[in-house]
């Protein structure tokens, strides 16, 4: 798959990250003047901080937020990248400008993907008994504080007022999604869903995360930072990668280690919390940053020459992300269906209104980002037939079989629990197993698996643990029931096209091809096309029981260490059958609350 092609992939509906805030190299601003500080060297610094954040994506500013409402709190958040121009990140038409900063690098080569390494691409930037429910139930409140402006439907009872956070609809659809979603109706088992924050599977419109009166991004640098100039309690440090965390002798955190920006990787300073530190560094640093701290599986932490403080094997463990599958059919016919996006080139009135509408009140078709509906689909409807011999097959397996063979025993017990729980969601008609995009002017997307059966890992690298990318591994098609599970969303995705009335619109297989037709042939196509990352990485620091592998408990605290917890997509024991930024932002909001109510 081409770079290009991929990119387009990636600024889907809720783009996610944040961002922004060029600034001057500067002067010290007195600590009296009325604003969130932005450090700029660290000689500014407090001697001490309440909390220090790890990270400002879309986690870490959603907490600093939260916990800097309370002006007796100092919260400090450092984080590894830039404020990009306004102009690079604040865009939402036909996706934004790809211009945001990012990490980027390769994976470990993908044994069952032909030995290919895949791409690695991360926010880096500004983004932009106590026994807690993290239930549907426990979690909807913090779902809601999301706002929803504009409407296709709304079900206000999903969608809260009071989020700085936007999210809403474009004023202007194009006709040629009607025969698309349509369509979806005449396959069996697909539901139309009223409202996407009813966390149900089926066919649902959802809001792009945009602010509905500006109609430009909104993420967590200007939901959670930038409009919080009166909040001196509330310090920010871009450019500045933490080194690692410093644990006592009592394995308590006291502070963290971070490279000076002056400094060249080389140098290092310190900067102590009174209370905690907040690891919100992503699915791939927070559980590089542990292992660096010496909070890790042991194996992994000696093979790099670090002492071990604390042997936790499930930290980097449990990696999951969502998987592109590759399949590819056009449907030519959506070309002749008036206006679609090609008009905006082809037909010069069409553009021009386009544009007007855009310059006069940024509405019209400049306001999509990149479409907002899509079938989400449950097993029950991609295999009707298949569902249920498929989930016993899972529920029979020796699990521990498809994991890497040093894996700890404490993490092979996780993830057989997680199978026998995926098992079950096999054969329901409400989780989701797969997103099918749909797009007026080109027709379904290639699909997603939306539910991994196979789990990678995220380990420092052993020859130069600090200095190198840490070791991404996918371990992409690793349990077989993956692959069988991906030949059946290739299948639908078939049928969608060539049984339904979008024939008409003369479906054009690229991918996998017409010469590619067995269940044997589709399965062997799979590894030429799969990609293991729709950018969505969590689970390495899961929240489950230490005896199942887990990282951090109830309330979020790493097990074993004092002092510290972790607020960002780590957590997640497995993935959401959505994308991940809002469920981020969720469990960052929850994570807020808990850590003020002291539990
Ligand atoms: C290209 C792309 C497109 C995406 N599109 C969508 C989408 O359309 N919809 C959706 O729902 N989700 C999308 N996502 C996913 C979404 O962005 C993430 O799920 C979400 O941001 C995770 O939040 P987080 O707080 O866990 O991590 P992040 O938001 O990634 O924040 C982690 C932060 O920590 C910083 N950091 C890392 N290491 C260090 C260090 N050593 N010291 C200091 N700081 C450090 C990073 O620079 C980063 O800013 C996309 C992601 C990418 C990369
Ligand atoms: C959103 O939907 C509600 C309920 O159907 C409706 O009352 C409201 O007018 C809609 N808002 C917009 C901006 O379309
Ligand atoms: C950092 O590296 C750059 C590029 O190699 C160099 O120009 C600069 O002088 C270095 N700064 C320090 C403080 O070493
Ligand atoms: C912009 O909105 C105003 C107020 O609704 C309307 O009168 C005007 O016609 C709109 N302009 C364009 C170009 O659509
Ligand atoms: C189908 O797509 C291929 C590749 O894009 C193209 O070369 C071919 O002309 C298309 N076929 C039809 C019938 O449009």
């Amino acid at each position: 798959m081409s770079l290009s092609k991929r990119s387009s992939l990636l600024w889907t509906l809720a783009a996610a990250s944040s961002a922004l805030v060029s600034t001057a190299t500067g002067f010290a601003i007195p600590r009296s003047a009325h604003q969130a500080r932005q450090i700029r060297d660290a000689s500014q610094l407090l001697p001490a901080y309440d909390y220090v954040i790890v990270g400002g994506g879309t986690s870490g500013l959603t907490v600093a937020d939260r916990l800097t409402e309370d002006p007796d709190v100092t919260v400090l958040v450092l984080e590894a990248g830039i404020f990009a121009p306004d102009a690079d990140v604040l865009p939402v038409t036909d996706g934004g400008t790809r211009r945001q900063p990012r990490y980027f690098f390769p994976s470990a080569p993908q044994e069952n993907l032909g030995g290919r390494s895949i791409d690695v691409w991360l926010g880096k930037m500004l983004f932009a008994d106590n026994a807690q429910d993290w239930s549907w139930d426990g979690m909807l409140p913090y779902f809601k504080k999301l706002a929803k402006r504009f409407n296709i439907s709304t079900d206000t009872s999903y969608w809260g007022e009071h989020s700085p956070i936007q999210a809403s609809f474009p004023s202007f659809q194009y006709p040629g999604l009607d025969p698309l979603v349509s369509a979806f109706q005449e396959l069996p088992g697909v539901e139309m869903i009223a409202d996407s924050g009813a966390g149900r599977a089926g066919v649902y419109w959802y809001p792009t995360f945009m602010d509905p009166v500006k109609v430009e991004r909104s993420f967590a640098l200007n939901a959670h930072y930038s409009n919080h100039r009166d909040r001196p309690n509330y310090h920010l440090m871009a450019e500045t990668a933490v080194r690692r965390v410093l644990l006592d002798k009592d394995t308590a955190a006291t502070g963290v280690e971070f490279y000076t920006k002056s400094s060249n990787g080389s140098s290092v300073a310190t900067v102590k919390a009174t209370k905690e530190i907040l690891m919100a560094a992503g699915a791939v640093h927070t559980p590089k940053l542990l292992q660096l701290s010496g909070i890790g599986p042991k194996r992994v932490l000696e093979a790099a020459g670090l002492e071990t403080l604390v042997d936790l094997p499930g930290v980097g463990e449990n990696f999951q992300d969502h998987s592109n599958v590759g399949a590819l059919i056009a449907l030519e016919g959506l070309k002749q269906i008036h206006p679609n996006a090609n008009d905006l080139t082809a037909d010069p009135a069409f553009g021009k209104w386009a544009d007007d509408l855009w310059a006069a009140n940024r509405t019209g078709p400049h306001s999509i980002a990149y479409g907002n509906v899509a079938g989400w689909l449950p097993l029950t409807a991609i295999a009707p037939e298949r569902f249920s011999d498929l989930a016993a097959e899972l529920e029979a397996q020796d699990h521990t079989k498809y994991l890497a063979a040093d894996v700890d025993a404490a993490v092979a017990k996780g993830y057989a629990a997680q199978m026998q729980g995926l098992a079950r969601a096999m054969r329901s008609p409400d989780t989701v197993f797969a997103r099918y995009r749909v797009d007026p002017t080109t027709g379904a997307s290639e699909p997603i698996l939306n539910q991994p059966f196979s789990r990678g890992h995220v380990r420092i690298n052993a020859q130069d643990p600090f200095g190198a990318d840490p070791v991404v591994d996918y371990r992409s098609l690793s349990n077989p029931v993956e692959r069988a599970v991906v030949v059946e969303m290739v299948k639908w995705y078939r049928r969608f096209h060539f049984d339904s009335s979008l024939k008409a619109l003369g479906p054009n297989e690229t991918a996998p091809g017409a010469e590619v037709v067995t269940d044997e042939q589709i399965a062997a196509w799979v590894p030429t096309a799969l990609t293991p990352t729709d950018y969505h990485p969590a689970g390495t620091a899961a929240l489950m029981p230490r005896e199942l592998g887990g990282v951090v408990d109830q309330t979020l605290r790493v097990y074993g260490v004092k002092n510290l917890r972790v607020v960002d997509a780590s957590i997640m024991p497995s993935l959401p059958g959505g994308n991940t930024c809002q469920p981020t932002y969720a469990i960052a909001e929850k994570a807020a609350d808990i850590i003020k109510s002291k539990a």
